[in-house]
């Protein structure tokens, strides 16, 4: 039918934009609103949005396994980019962080 995959686009687009706004949410709720959030931020959302790991509570070893096993699924990190990510991470989303409310 014409005009259906305009509108499926249209779709489309508004649940990636409505997928943006909570993404952002939920990283302003991290204690830290700084350098180290945005740097994971751009490198986790190369690939997914932060949905695939908001939920998640681990210390930095555990975090760094995570982001080697990201590393194995095509991300090119160097040893010190996966050391900011484990170490904000550890901390934002640890073993004792509140878990994110949306
Ligand atoms: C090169 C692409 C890529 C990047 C960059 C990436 N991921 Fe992933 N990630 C994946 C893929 C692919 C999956 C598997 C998706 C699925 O199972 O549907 C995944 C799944 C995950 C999972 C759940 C499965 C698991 O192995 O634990 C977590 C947690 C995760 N990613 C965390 C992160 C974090 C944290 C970052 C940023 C530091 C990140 N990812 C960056 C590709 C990537």
């Amino acid at each position: 039918m014409p005009g259906g995959s305009v509108r499926k686009s249209l779709g489309l687009a508004a649940a990636i934009a409505v997928a943006m706004v909570v993404t952002e949410a939920a990283w302003a709720q991290t204690p830290q609103g700084d350098a180290a959030r945005d740097f994971v931020v751009e490198k986790c959302s190369q690939c997914h949005t932060d949905s695939m790991f908001r939920d998640k509570r681990q210390d930095a070893r555990a975090w760094e396994a995570t982001a080697y096993r990201m590393v194995g699924r095509g991300a090119v990190w160097t040893s010190d980019d996966i050391k900011t990510i484990a170490a904000f991470l550890g901390q934002s989303f640890g073993p004792d962080a509140p878990r994110a409310t949306h």
